[in-house]
């Protein structure tokens, strides 16, 4: 039996409804954070809290998130999730309810806080050693993507080009530069060299980008965050993706075109096991 959480309140999915008036079915006025569990032990949670605030600060939606973390350990209680192999708790903050306006209520209002939780389970190791295809997408979204707002039209009319190609990734380009995917970030391998897209307004600053960069640099590969053009990715060695709900995903072909050997390379399977043998290590200090 799953429950989720609405502001205050534990409730059977079907339970929980949200007023037409509110601010995020009407404007797609909020913001959401996924934060992922390893065997019931949630990682890099002070860097999604972070990110999460900052949005908030950015889209001055005020609410009040002390007992977030709280909220995401019953999450995983009340789901039977706690020993799950991979779970993930979706946040959600709305400015809250209030007749439709394009500016912020002036009386103030209380923001709707939604979440859930849900399993997760990797791609089998056979799966992700025969590597996945990605398809470049043109970038139609706005100029703040740095923010985790809610509003994700063009990313989901991304992904659905990707669905409707028959690939796994939609990566999206914007002046002939290859940002990230549509729901994650995208790295290229030059031999031993990674490049990733640095954090900037156009693209999301990723958690799992900001720890995969990290732990590159910590297996001694040399690190780029520079633009990626598209026409370099007929050069690239290796390429993949990263994200919450992607971990480090390898992409072995492009539009139709092979990514290097079109095999899933050194310097990616490398950083997947260091990925894997790190969560490991977190999930077993629980
Ligand atoms: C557009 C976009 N880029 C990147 C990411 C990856 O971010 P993270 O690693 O924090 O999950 C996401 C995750 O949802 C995303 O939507």
């Amino acid at each position: 039996m799953s429950f989720v959480y609405l502001d205050g309140a534990w409730l059977r999915p079907e339970e929980a409804l949200i007023p037409v008036g509110d601010r995020g079915f009407l404007l797609s006025d909020g913001i959401y954070e996924v934060t992922p569990a390893y065997r019931g032990r949630f990682f890099l949670m002070e860097r999604h809290r972070a990110r999460l605030l900052r949005g908030m600060c950015e889209l001055r939606i005020d609410a009040d998130i002390t007992r977030v973390e709280r909220v995401h350990e019953e999450l995983l209680d009340r789901n039977e999730l706690r020993d799950a192999e991979i779970s993930y708790v979706y946040l959600q903050i709305t400015r809250g309810v209030a007749p439709r306006s394009h500016a912020f209520p002036t009386d103030p209002v209380a923001p709707t806080v939604y979440a859930f939780a849900r399993e997760y389970v990797r791609p089998s190791l056979e799966r992700w050693n025969a590597g996945f295809d990605a398809i470049t997408v043109p970038d139609r979204r706005w100029a703040r993507v740095d923010i985790k707002t809610i509003s994700l039209l063009p990313n989901v009319l991304a992904q659905q080009a990707a669905v409707d190609a028959g690939v796994k990734d939609a990566l999206l380009v914007r002046d002939g530069v290859a940002l990230e995917g549509a729901h994650n970030n995208f790295f290229a391998v030059f031999g031993e060299t990674v490049v990733t897209h640095p954090n900037s307004n156009v693209i999301l600053p990723g958690i799992t980008r900001g720890y995969v960069v990290e732990l590159a640099r910590e297996l001694g590969l040399e690190v780029e965050e520079r633009p990626i053009q598209v026409e370099e990715l007929a050069r690239a060695d290796e390429a993949f993706f990263t994200g919450t709900t992607t971990e480090i995903r390898p992409t072995v072909e492009i539009d139709g075109r092979p990514v290097g050997s079109g095999a899933v390379g050194p310097v990616t399977r490398r950083l997947f096991a260091a990925f894997i043998e790190r969560l490991e290590r977190h999930a077993a200090a629980r």
